[in-house]
Formats: C-alpha cells, sequence, structure tokens
C-alpha cells in the first residue's frame, strides 16, 4: 500500500501533489528498463510480479521508457505504445500498481540516435547526423521537419493510451541523451528549422510541443518531465541550461519535472557508481527547482531515508525517486516507514547485476538480491528446511547460505577461521573505491544475529569438528584465494599477495615496509581496487594487467575503476609480467622486453578456489558453494548459495 505517515521520516512520508493527481508519499519508484518481464511489447505477469513486489509504501511507480514508435526503441522489452491496442495490453500493470496504493506512472520516451540499429532493424533517427557520443557507433539519419512534427503526435498518441490504460501520470524522458534531449542540445541539434536554435528556448521547442501536445490529449494526466540538470560532458548542457529549458516546459504545461543528469559516456554516469556520493544529483534538482513552481523529483543514489528526509526538509526537492536501492531490496520503504534502516539490504552500486546485465543485452537481476526478476517463486520465502545445517566460510557466499537456511527454519552454524566475518568482502572493502562493500558485511552480520545463527570466528573447521556438528546439511563456502603466478625472483624484492598485503603479514623476503615503487599484478577488479590502495598511501603504484585491465566486471564499473586509477595518478600497463629483478619486473611490452622499475610487488588476480584439503577424504558430501566453487565475485557467490539452501529444502 502505497502509504501516507510515518514517526520516522514524516516529510518522506506526506502526501504531495503533481497537477491533480494525489501522491500518498515522496518515494517514487524510479523508471528501470528490465530487459525482461514483456512479450512483443505487452507487460506479462513476470513485469507485474516485479512491481508488485517493490511498490509496497511507495507513492508512485514508474514503468520505464514506452516506446512511442518501433525506431525509438532503447530495448525491445519496453512497452510498445505505437500498437492500436497498447491500451488494453498495458491495462493490467497499471491495475496492480494502482491496486497497490501507488500512483502508476508510465515514462514516454524515443531514443533518437541512442538506439542500436540491432534494436531496431534500422538507422537511427536525430535532430542532426551527428553520433552519440559514446556506445552507438552509426551515424543518424536526421529527421525532416514533418517527421519531427509526427513524433510529437506520436508522444501524444502515446499518453493518451497511457491514460486509457489506467496510468495516472506520465514521465516524459527528456533526459540522458535520448531524443528530446537531443533537441535540447547545443552539440546534437544544429538544426535550421522551427526545432533548432542557438538558445535553450529555441531548442526546448520540440519538447514544449510535446508537453502542450500530451497536456491536449491526455488532460486528466499528471504530466512529469525528466530533464538533465547537468550533461556532465565537456560539450554538454550545464545547470544553467537545466534552469532554461526547466521553465519552458513549465510554461508548455509540465506538472513536475524530475531531475537527473548524464549522457551515455558521461562521468559520473546517470547510474552513479559504488563510490559516489549519495544524493549525488540533488545540488542540480535543488537548483532547477530555485526557478520553478511545480515539484521537483530528485534521483541518483538515493538510499538513505534519513538523507532524502533532510534533502525534503530543506525544501531541496519536493519527491526523490529510488531505483537500485529498491532492487536490491524490495522492501526499502516499508523498511524506511518503520525505522527499520539497519535492516535494509545496501545497493553496492557495481550495476554488474543491473544496468551492466543490460548493456550484454541480457535481463537485469541484482548482486545482492538475485531474486530480481524472479519475484513469483521467491516471495515469500518457498518452503521449509528442517534439521541442521553447518557452513563452513564466513564470506559471502557463506553468510548468504546461513541466513536463506535460517530464514527457513533450519538451525544454524557458521564456523570462520579469521576474525571476523565478510571474507572477500572486506578485502575489497579496505580498497578505496570498494570501502561501502563493509556495509554489506555488516547487514549479513546483522542478519545472522537477529535471524539466530551461532557464528563461531577463530575456527578452523576439520573432521572432527564436521563429526562433531552432526548437522544435516554441510555447505562448503571457503572462498578463494590469489593464484601467484610461476615467476622467478620472488626472493629477490618484496612480493606480498593481496590478502598478505591487507593482511599487515611480511612479504616473500620478510618485509613489512610498504615499498616507494609497487608493481600490481593482475587484469581484474582487484587488481584495480588494489592498485588504488595503493596509491592511496602515497605511493607509486602500476597495475600491471598483461592485457585489457578490469576484465571481470561490468563495462561500467570497469570504466569506472579505470577512470580512478587515472584520477589517483596511478597507472595500469598491459604488459605482461616475465621476472622479478632485484630493479625491478621485467615484462613484455609490444613484442619487446622492458624492464618496469619498481620496489615492491602485489599480486592481486586471478583467484582459485579454496576448499580444505580434508574434505577430499571425508565421507561428507559437502555442497560446495561460492567462490570455493569457481571464483566469479560477489552477485554469483550471492544467488548460487540462496539457490542450494532452496534446493535443499525443496528435496527435503
Ligand atoms: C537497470 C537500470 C535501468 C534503467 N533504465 C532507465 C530507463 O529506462 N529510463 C530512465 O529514465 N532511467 C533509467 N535508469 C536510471 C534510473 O531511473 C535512475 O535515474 C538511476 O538508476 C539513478 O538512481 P538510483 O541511484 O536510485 O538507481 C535505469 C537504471 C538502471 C539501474
Ligand atoms: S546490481 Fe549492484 S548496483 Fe545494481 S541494484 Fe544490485 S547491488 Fe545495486
Amino acid at each position: 500500500m502505497g502509504t501516507t505517515g510515518s514517526p520516522h521520516y514524516p516529510r518522506l512520508f506526506s502526501p504531495w501533489t503533481v497537477g491533480e493527481v494525489g501522491v500518498p508519499n515522496r518515494i517514487v519508484l524510479s523508471p528501470m528498463t528490465t530487459g525482461f518481464g514483456f512479450e512483443q511489447g505487452a507487460p506479462n505477469r513476470q513485469l507485474i510480479d516485479y512491481f508488485e513486489a517493490r511498490i509496497s509504501d511507495v507513492g508512485m511507480a514508474v514503468v520505464a521508457f514506452g516506446a512511442v514508435s518501433p525506431e525509438g526503441r532503447v530495448e525491445q522489452q519496453v512497452p510498445w505504445m505505437w500498437r492500436d491496442d497498447a491500451a488494453d495490453r498495458l491495462a493490467p500493470l497499471a491495475a496492480a500498481i494502482d491496486d497497490a496504493g501507488t500512483v502508476p506512472c508510465l515514462q514516454l520516451g524515443h531514443g533518437g540516435r541512442q538506439v542500436s540499429p540491432v534494436v531496431i532493424g534500422e538507422d537511427p533517427v536525430a535532430p542532426s547526423t551527428l553520433k552519440a557520443t559514446a556506445h552507438v557507433r552509426r551515424t543518424p539519419r536526421e529527421l525532416t521537419t514533418d517527421e519531427a512534427g509526427g513524433v510529437v503526435a506520436a508522444f501524444a498518441s502515446a499518453a493518451a493510451k497511457a491514460a486509457e490504460a489506467g496510468f495516472r501520470a506520465v514521465e516524459l524522458h527528456a533526459a540522458h541523451g535520448y531524443l528530446i534531449h537531443q533537441f535540447l542540445s547545443a552539440e546534437a541539434n544544429r538544426r535550421q528549422d522551427e526545432y533548432g536554435g542557438s538558445t535553450t528556448a529555441a531548442r526546448s521547442r520540440f519538447g514544449s510541443k510535446i508537453v502542450a501536445a500530451i497536456k491536449d490529449a491526455a488532460p486528466d494526466v499528471a504530466l512529469l518531465v525528466r530533464i538533465n540538470g547537468s550533461d556532465l560532458t565537456a560539450a554538454g548542457a550545464t545547470v544553467g541550461d537545466a534552469r532554461a529549458a526547466a521553465s519552458e516546459f513549465e510554461a508548455a504545461g509540465a506538472d513536475g519535472l524530475v531531475v537527473s543528469a548524464g549522457v551515455y559516456g558521461s562521468v559520473p554516469y546517470t547510474i552513479p557508481l559504488f563510490d559516489d556520493p549519495e544524493g549525488i544529483f540533488i545540488d542540480l534538482a535543488a537548483s532547477v527547482r530555485e526557478v520553478v513552481s511545480v515539484p521537483v523529483v530528485a534521483v541518483g543514489r538515493i538510499t538513505d531515508p534519513a538523507a532524502a528526509e533532510s534533502a525534503l526538509n530543506e525544501e531541496r526537492c519536493d519527491a526523490v525517486a529510488v531505483g537500485r536501492a529498491l532492487l536490491a531490496d524490495p522492501e526499502w520503504a516499508t523498511k524506511s516507514r518503520h525505522g527499520h534502516t539497519a535492516d535494509i539490504r545496501p545497493c553496492i552500486g557495481t550495476v554488474e547485476g543491473c544496468a551492466g546485465m543490460l548493456q550484454h543485452g541480457d535481463p537485469i537481476s541484482c548482486s545482492v538480491n538475485p531474486d530480481v526478476g524472479r519475484e513469483a517463486t521467491a516471495r515469500p520465502e518457498p518452503g521449509v528446511l528442517n534439521g541442521s545445517v553447518l557452513v563452513i566460510g564466513g564470506g559471502v557466499a557463506g553468510m548468504e547460505a546461513a541466513r536463506t537456511a535460517a530464514r527457513l527454519g533450519a538451525g544454524v552454524t557458521l564456523v570462520e577461521k579469521s576474525g571476523e566475518l565478510g571474507g572477500a568482502l572486506r578485502l575489497a572493502a579496505a580498497t578505496p573505491p570498494l570501502r561501502h562493500l563493509a556495509g554489506l558485511a555488516g547487514w549479513y552480520e546483522r542478519q545472522l544475529d537477529r535471524l539466530g545463527v551461532e557464528v563461531r570466528l577463530h575456527t578452523e573447521a576439520g573432521p572432527s569438528l564436521v563429526e562433531a556438528a552432526k548437522s544435516d546439511h554441510l555447505i562448503v563456502a571457503t572462498g578463494a584465494a590469489t593464484e601467484v603466478p610461476v615467476l622467478d625472483g620472488y626472493d629477490l624484492l618484496p612480493v606480498w599477495t593481496l590478502e598478505s598485503m591487507l593482511g599487515g603479514e611480511p612479504s616473500s623476503t620478510g618485509s613489512t615496509q610498504l615499498p616507494i615503487r609497487i608493481a600490481v599484478l593482475g587484469n581484474g577488479r582487484r587488481a584495480l581496487a588494489m592498485t588504488l590502495w595503493v596509491g592511496d598511501r602515497g605511493r607509486e603504484a602500476v597495475a600491471v594487467t598483461g592485457g585489457r585491465a578490469g576484465v571481470d566486471t561490468s563495462g561500467l564499473a570497469r570504466r569506472a575503476l579505470i577512470d580512478r586509477v587515472a584520477q589517483a595518478d596511478t597507472f595500469i600497463d598491459e604488459a605482461a609480467p616475465l621476472r622479478v629483478t632485484p630493479q625491478g619486473l621485467e615484462v613484455l611490452r609490444n613484442g619487446e622486453v622492458h624492464l618496469l622499475e619498481c620496489d615492491g610487488v602485489v599480486i592481486a588476480d586471478p583467484t582459485r578456489p579454496e576448499r580444505p584439503r580434508w574434505l577430499a577424504d571425508s565421507a561428507e558430501e559437502p555442497i560446495v558453494i561460492g567462490d570455493a566453487r569457481e571464483p566469479r565475485g560477489i552477485g554469483p557467490a550471492i544467488a548460487e548459495a540462496r539457490d542450494a539452501v532452496r534446493a535443499l529444502s525443496a528435496a527435503g
């Protein structure tokens, strides 16, 4: 139920009005393309389940990117609004959202030059024949003035169908580098007709016409316009341009604005990453809010209800749109309302499970919540698990296995040989860009405590412990460790593995002092994060990757990590390490041997599964999960742990 009232966050849970539409509270589920849930542009049960699972206590839910015409599709799996039967096909989704007491809102968009010809089967169209700034390489075809008028009409027709389907609001997508934003942009719009010009006011005519046409076609529907507060690129629009555009759209009839930021290829990106700050774009919303009198919704890494409450109280925005926090924890709003913020499972911001999947053409899930997209079978926790479970290893896979087993009713013991839970999460959290991963480890600790899991730290599991435990199920989640490559010369310079360096252990030569110039070996996320850790300590650091860097992470996270390495005055060298010498590391670069001068080496990647040796001789048949089975990182470890335990309950 989209609810009003909370003693903890009274402003966040207070009602507001956009146009003539009352919204029970100030939380908006931000539009997120899912890559699943549609058949030929019609939402199916999977999408309805996805929405129903995460809209309790949400004031308004926005369905992403209803494409107004076939060539405007950013993905196949979006509402196809050009079809005559679009209203009938969308009505069940609108009704499901409305029935939950949440205002259903449909985003309407056209991707313009930022769509792939593979998706639409033809060349993209745009205001001018200028390519997108990133990702899409095809030069678009310029829309004629008549065709541009046709797009205006398509938006109006789509809005009328949205209203007929039961949506009480629409969000016009005029941001993120898509078509309306391209018209707004001095960089993308070089037109000489009525839709071009040298001022923002002139370039906003296309968007303003659409706003007015939607108000005509669907007068009872509240119209929000999503704009960029800044394009976050050198040649792109600034907040000054955003203020001008906002005023134009308000004058044309917009009932509210959503202030986002960024285009394909901007830094930071529209979807802020792991180390971007909380509420990163709220200042932009506040600036736009100064020049309009309609409500302004802020968006962008809003994960903390207390920070949202402050922004609302300070009148920097009128509502907040929350995206990934509601993927990571579908009960984000409910837990916020009840003040149970410590129970909110945090979004870790690496986008590997969500937007990173879309980049590969796959449906989204979520690294910390693998039930995204399979809500119907996953909630409430299916089944019952009788008996007892012993989990060996307190990393993310072990903690998830213990949590799921305890939720299903089993008596659970978790043993961990070190002095704290978290495993690879804690190691990663020691590095600057991934600090916030400690938050996920902390969340698991609290959950295990709440669920009564017996956690035994400083406990090395062996045959006798397993024997004494007499558990019904044994789960091994002992993680992975750095694989040390076979190189000569480890005795000639101080060499550490990532674990021994972060654990403060001595190097291969017995030294404990951090050298001045350090080569970090590896081509994965760990190596880049380790390089930043070294740089953070004022040392010279170079990641020696032996090829493409950051291969084990999503395109967006990879680019962000590589950017951070460049900003931190640390370096990436794609050379292949050959051997350690007293002067440094000998490497093979472009077919030639070079000396990379350094006085210490840290080996960070790759990793290999670490399983207790005694297991091989044990009569027990354990379930091996996570990196102990195959090193793949946080998302697959959590998914595998959860599924393995659920399979036990199904089998039992
Ligand atoms: C998987 C994914 C898909 C998205 N799809 C859309 C979209 O279709 N339209 C849109 O305006 N924004 C889209 N966004 C951006 C979000 O609406 C939001 O602006 C952004 O994620 C920042 O908010 P957050 O930090 O709360 O996630 C998407 C974001 C994600 C993670
Ligand atoms: S996949 Fe990662 S970034 Fe995306 S919602 Fe889940 S935790 Fe957040």
